[in-house]
């Protein structure tokens, strides 16, 4: 909910705040009260620390003296009760612990990446996804989830792109939100919900180069239009924890960063949970040269408002000593533990602190689970050619060569984050393939390996790709490639696959390049010369029958790019929502933002996606064509399934401000339908443009309206659509 410069209401005001903290009440903080009263400063500062249970010698003691509230990183309910148990029963407070892991994309069933399930425009089935993560790790005992990670990226050079919803603001908030709503629910006490973290506060997709870690520097309009909806709109949704980030930001970093941690999340947003720091991020201020010792470091994270520190020992070593000196004061301390205890007694984990095994053993991949996770994997996959409408294979009579890397690959669906995920769970692209054609003889060939110069099996690949009738092909990369630390220089397939891919298409065969990545590639060759293409990242467990799904027509593909496709690493970052320029770019001559050796557009423009079907839209109204500026528009269409498949279509409206106080991108989503049609049946869809949709942050960083004309698109992509424009008038 914006903060409307022009339109202060007292009831926007209130909605604001009611939003913000919808799982405390007046017992909880009695109970706040109650217990901060009658804990000593050492016992405090406890439950500031978070540690790493696979990293420290001696997690009991740790727990049995009251110096940690958090571990993460417990991976099995034993463990965890355990551990629980002495905290419950020995720890001089009698607090339990909250239990944090990565359950990022699923606990053990494990769904599409999160970039991935951007690309099904479908909230409902993340949040179902969302929801099934948390049933399952709860009964392993675990209550916190690091997740949803809500950073925007525009650069796929930065492996962690792979862990969001992609480039765009909107797309990211409504992905946000229900993340929050699946792991948290409606009521947070509940056994089977996770507290969620909406991470990484705030800038870190932004990183320089797309080199992880690194510095950002972006200017207000930037920091408030692009990077912080999604965050705003996770706080609304009422993630319960915030993680900040490691980046620096504008000289300050993200986590000693008071301007973002309690001016911007505290106070305009009315956050009520608590903010853990990523790993040793405090202790890593030194590095960042803000702070010349851990003490320092320690009370520039506590006054910027971090109230745990994950993995840094800065508040467990120097908090205490701080304070006696002075420099904190212990009414500091006690806000950070009131907002700890106010998660720890809202998420119900003094009702329910411990595992429940006999639930773990009944949902743990059940097949609800697994069924869902399908679903899932097919709404995540992207038909980006479909030449000669190759696609969709028959099941029959079709000599089938499936050859590639990534053909008989059970680690990469699992993605960055596989949390407990293991191969053995996962159906691979073959075993889908094999599955979906019984008594078919599925020959295969992997060709080459993911990343090295072998291209001894290339010539029997090549080989059997001759004797086929259709070739499906699968490359990309591992998931090492992408995720934490995968940041990638280069964004062609790895080692030696596009000498695969040249030969195989070199027999004339039809062939279909099944990719499987973290990330946007810059495939330019493949684009051109493949007969189809399919996008199908990192999909989780039932990766292989997702994939054969569509390709076998089971399943018409509906997913639509959540982010960019360059067309070469020199483009990036290039997204949609850019701004004009005072020369956008011409072929035609030297003189415009382009490049000599380049094209200006990408390879396949975000929000893009094919169908086995075709979408017919017509009929765009805009109603009505003038309004003031606290009016509403409705904008109509008819979307007509003109083909001979039934499918779903994301239906996207995108916006224009041609003129204003300052400059606004060339294109802004702002709305967007899911809608199954079957073949002939048409819709009539409607959306409502408002003050939220149609505002901007003014230089003064103010919510306006401006009046003047606005352009309207609505389209299966952002390049394309019906075109219309209404005006704003004082
Ligand atoms: C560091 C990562 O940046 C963060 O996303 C993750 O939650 C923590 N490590 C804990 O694993």
């Amino acid at each position: 909910m914006r903060k409307l410069g022009l339109f202060v209401t007292g009831a926007v005001i209130w909605g604001m705040l009611v939003a913000a903290r919808p799982w405390t009440s007046p017992e909880i903080e009695a109970k706040i009260d109650q217990i901060v009263a009658g804990l000593p400063l050492e016992q405090k500062i406890g439950q500031l620390v978070q540690v790493s249970w696979r990293n420290v010698e001696d997690p009991e003691t740790l727990v049995r003296e009251g110096k940690v509230g958090s571990f993460l990183n417990v991976l099995d309910a034993k463990t965890a009760r355990a551990l629980q148990e002495i905290a419950l029963h020995e720890s001089p407070s009698h607090i339990p612990l909250i239990f944090g892991l990565d359950v990022i994309h699923g606990y053990r069933t494990i769904f599409p990446i999160p970039l991935a399930g951007a690309a099904s425009w479908d909230p409902e089935l993340i949040r179902r996804n969302c929801r099934i993560a948390a049933e399952e790790a709860t009964a392993e005992g675990v209550h916190w989830t690091f997740a949803p990670m809500v950073d925007i990226a525009r650069d796929p050079r930065w492996g962690r792109i792979a862990e969001g919803a992609g480039e765009d603001p909107f797309l990211g908030s409504v992905m946000a939100r229900a993340r929050v709503k699946g792991f948290q629910g409606d009521h947070l006490g509940d056994a089977n919900r996770l507290v969620a973290c909406a991470k990484h506060f705030v800038g870190y997709g932004a990183a320089i180069g797309g080199r992880d870690y690194n510095t950002t520097d972006m200017s207000d309009w930037t920091l408030r239009t692009i990077y912080l909806p999604p965050f705003e709109a996770a706080v609304e949704a009422g993630v319960a924890t915030v993680m900040s980030a490691f980046n620096d930001l504008n000289g300050i970093p993200a986590s000693a960063n008071r301007f973002t941690l309690t001016r911007i999340l505290r106070q305009e947003w009315g956050f009520q949970g608590f903010v853990v720091s990523d790993w040793n991020a405090i202790t890593e201020l030194i590095n960042h040269g803000v702070a010349g010792n851990k003490a320092e470091a320690a009370e520039k994270a506590l006054r910027a408002g971090v109230d745990m520190d994950m993995m840094g020992f800065a508040y467990s070593d120097e908090l205490a000593n701080l304070v006696r000196r002075g420099l904190i004061s212990e009414t500091d301390v006690d806000q950070a533990v009131r907002r700890v205890l106010r998660v720890k007694l809202a998420s119900g984990l003094f009702e329910h602190p411990f595992p429940d095994e006999d639930r773990a053993k009944r949902v743990i991949l059940s097949p609800e689970h697994l069924e869902a996770a399908r679903q899932a994997a097919r709404e995540g996959i992207v038909l980006l050619k479909n030449e000669g409408n190759l696609l969709p294979l028959s099941t029959t009579g079709l000599r089938l060569a499936v050859v590639g890397p990534l053909a008989d690959d059970r680690d990469a669906p699992l993605g960055s984050w596989a949390c407990l995920g293991r191969p053995a769970d996962v159906i691979s692209v073959l075993a889908g393939i094999r599955e979906a054609m019984p008594g078919s003889d599925v020959a295969f060939a992997k060709g080459c390996a993911i990343d090295s110069d072998d291209t001894s099996g290339v010539a029997e690949a090549v080989k059997l790709a001759a004797q086929s009738d259709v070739v499906v092909l699968v490359v990309g990369e591992s998931r090492r490639m992408s995720g934490e630390g995968g940041s990638r220089a280069f964004l062609g397939l790895p080692g030696r696959q596009l000498d695969l891919v040249k030969r195989v298409v070199a027999t004339g065969k039809p062939t279909v390049v099944v990719l499987i990545n973290g990330r946007p590639l810059a495939i330019p060759w493949i684009a051109e010369h493949a007969t189809a293409i399919l996008e199908t990242w990192q999909l989780g467990v039932q990766h292989g029958r997702a994939v054969a799904d569509v390709l076998f027509g089971m399943y018409n593909p509906s997913g639509k790019l959540p982010a960019t496709f360059p067309r070469c690493v020199g483009q990036v970052p290039i997204f949609y929502n850019h701004k004009n320029t005072g020369r956008p770019p011409r072929e035609d001559t030297r003189w415009t933002s382009r490049y000599v050796d380049a094209p200006s557009t990408p390879q396949f423009p975000f929000g893009f996606g094919l169908s086995y079907t075709k979408y017919e839209y017509r009929d765009l109204k805009i109603e009505p064509t003038q309004i003031g500026p606290a009016g509403k528009v409705h904008v109509s269409v008819t979307v007509e399934n003109v083909g001979r498949r039934a499918g779903e279509e994301i239906v996207q409206l995108y916006i224009r401000d041609p003129v204003a106080s300052v400059t606004r991108p060339v294109r802004e989503l702002k709305g967007f339908r899911r809608v199954h049609l079957d073949p002939g049946e048409s819709k009539r869809l409607s959306f409502e443009l408002g003050p939220e949709e149609l505002g901007f942050y003014n230089v003064r960083s103010e919510w306006v309206v401006e009046p003047g004309k606005f352009e309207v698109w609505v389209g299966p992509s952002s390049a394309e659509g019906l075109h219309g424009e209404f005006f704003v008038v004082d």
